[in-house]
């Protein structure tokens, strides 16, 4: 169907995301108001494995994906005929997770006639800046921080984003999920980690910042997860078992690590600033909830004289509301075939000096 063909009258937009493990859809309005979002997290079928356990998660997808869909139209008041296209996001993610939802997608698109657009659910996590922003946040050197990625974006514009930094190992959320798990807190660490931390001490334990004076856009956290590990668990082979984790143990080894890894963030976004020459700063994703990384964010800001955009608390962690970026995609009539295919993996960017 021609761009052109759809614009005007077209109002309402479904968008599906099933990447990870959250099953989610909502209903998003031209003017990117948010009419429905409907999240079904898997958290409790991933808690006891301390992570995301890829085959699982594809199969809870299988029988939530339509009940997920049906309510986020029942909760915004609507119809499927009313809707004037279906987005889906595409890429990266796990690949049994997002064929289920490029599946109901198309599935949706051909049946109602409707439109289908693919969305890059990375790019999706740094719209919510924009969505909960009256001014245009692009141009913006962008990082998205989550369990599955940190990535640094120069965003040239809502519709073009160039990779220009990712980690070589873990993720941060990854590493704070880890990091919960050997300090007995539940799945999602992140959350927990931050809870425990506010009564610790954030410089009671020296960890490691991997690359932090370092001129590349490149982030390691392996050595932060085994750094916390060995603290809290003891050196593999030593005979002097390490001092007991109590409370007050915790919530400094919790406060040490978390100080650690906003350190590494803010380091990492100052230097892309600097290399991109932005002004706009724009940060998306799960550990982008993070209240100890959203304070030093606010002072970045004031230290720099950087616009710095976080995303809203609610937008952080996976969602489908954040698919309302199909609608610049839609603006300038880039729609997908029936024969889009799902793109699981993120190519990574040269790290030598
Ligand atoms: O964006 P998201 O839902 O999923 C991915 O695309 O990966 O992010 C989930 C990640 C988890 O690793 C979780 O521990 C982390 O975000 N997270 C947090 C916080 N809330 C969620 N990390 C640190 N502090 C938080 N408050
Ligand atoms: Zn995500």
């Amino acid at each position: 169907m021609a761009g052109s063909e759809q614009k005007g009258k077209a109002d309402l937009l479904l968008a599906i995301e099933s990447s990870c493990d959250e099953t989610a859809a909502a209903v998003v309005n031209s003017r990117r108001e948010v009419l429905s979002s409907v999240v079904a997290s898997q958290d409790d079928l991933h808690q006891r494995f301390g992570g995301v356990v890829p085959e699982i998660a594809s199969r809870a997808h299988l029988s939530r994906i339509l009940p997920v869909i049906d309510e986020s139209l029942r909760r915004a008041g609507i119809t499927l005929k009313q809707l004037d296209a279906i987005a889906v996001m595409t890429e990266p993610g796990l690949v049994g997770s997002l064929l289920v939802g490029l599946t109901a997608a198309k599935t949706l698109s051909l049946v109602l006639g409707k439109p289908l657009i693919a969305v890059n659910h990375i790019h999706a996590h740094l719209y919510t800046c924009q969505m909960a922003s009256d001014r245009p946040v692009f141009p913006a050197v962008g990082l998205v921080v989550s369990g599955g990625h940190t990535n640094l974006y120069d965003c040239v514009s809502p519709t073009e984003y160039e990779l220009i930094g990712s980690t070589i190992d873990d993720a941060a959320g990854e590493a704070f999920d880890k990091a919960a798990a050997l300090l007995g807190l539940p799945y999602p660490g992140g959350p927990h980690i931050q809870k425990a931390a506010e009564s610790g001490d954030p410089h009671a334990f020296d960890f490691p910042r991997s690359f932090l004076r370092d001129n590349r856009l490149v982030f390691s956290f392996s050595g932060l997860k085994t750094a916390i590990r060995y603290t809290a668990l003891g050196q593999p082979g030593s005979r002097t078992p390490p001092p007991e984790l109590t409370k007050q143990r915790v919530a400094d080894l919790a406060a040490s690590f978390q100080e650690a890894v906003v350190d590494i963030l803010i380091a990492k976004c100052e230097l892309a600033l600097k290399t991109y020459h932005r002004t706009n700063l724009c940060i998306g994703g799960g550990v982008a909830a993070n209240t100890r990384f959203r304070d030093r964010l606010a002072d970045l800001e004031s230290r720099t004289g950087s616009s710095v955009s976080v995303a809203p608390t609610s937008l952080c962690t996976d969602n489908a509301a954040m698919g309302a970026i199909a609608w610049e995609l839609f603006e300038i009539g880039q729609f997908a075939d029936l024969d889009l295919d799902v793109t699981p993996g993120l190519v990574r960017v040269e790290t030598k000096k």
